[in-house]
């Protein structure tokens, strides 16, 4: 009989182990829902754009944007009459949507994740006022992966057309990430990604990422680290 798998050196607990989990959970989210795919990949470029703006070791940034990849993986758990509702949800169908990062982070957990990913997941919809969800944690306490990638999903929802709202151009998105900051967003996190945004006219990104593997995708879009400090 054919062997379906191979054993490699991707031994649990390192990176390339990380980035193959990763990257089956990403095909997850493809197979059950295209657009967040889409979603997620955008994330996950402009978590790692800004995380390097921040000063952050490539490694790093690299380990944010496997968290923006699967970061809505809970959404996978939704039934689709909820997930795909194009009308105002009820307030139990909100609660059911709001349990999507708690459920993403179990899984996350169970496959032994690093906690920069685990944090940076489970904590993306908290705010930095503290009006978040699923612990309402405020300012500093909300883990920093977490702070960022809230500003990269925020900046990615509303740039993107969705059922009922037609896409920000991107000035009104920067406005309204400036005037986040303090409120949904962490200040400091906020100015780097307008001045982000204001160094590079071309950041946003084409609503379809071509790239396939996560080590692929780094390398079609690294090219905002000539932008960052080294
Ligand atoms: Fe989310």
């Amino acid at each position: 009989m054919e062997t379906l798998f191979t054993v490699t050196d991707a031994a649990p607990g390192t990176r390339r182990h990380t980035q193959r989990v990763i990257g089956e959970l990403a095909q997850s989210i493809r197979e059950r829902d295209f657009i967040t795919y889409q979603h997620c990949r955008r994330v996950a470029i402009y978590a790692n754009r800004l995380a390097r703006q921040m000063g952050w070791q490539r490694a790093a940034a690299r380990e944010l944007a496997l968290a923006g990849l699967v970061h809505d993986l809970g959404k996978t758990w939704v039934r689709n009459e909820v997930l795909l509702k194009p009308a105002r949800l009820s307030e139990s169908e909100r609660e059911t949507i709001e349990k999507h990062p708690v459920t993403a982070a179990q899984l996350l957990w169970a496959f032994d994740m690093p906690d920069l990913i685990l944090d940076a997941v489970l904590s993306h919809h908290e705010r930095w006022d503290g009006a978040g969800y699923p612990q309402r944690l405020a300012g500093m306490a909300i883990p920093l992966g977490a702070r960022l990638l809230s500003v990269a999903d925020v900046f990615d929802v509303i740039t993107t057309d969705r059922p009922y709202k037609a896409a920000m151009s991107v000035p009104e998105a920067r406005e309204r990430i400036h005037e986040g900051a303090g409120g949904a967003f962490d200040p400091t996190v906020a100015g780097a990604f307008t001045t982000l945004l204001d160094a590079r006219r071309d950041f946003r990104l084409t609503a379809y990422v071509g790239a396939e593997a996560p080590d692929e995708l780094w390398r079609a879009h690294d090219s905002g680290d000539q932008l960052s400090p080294a």
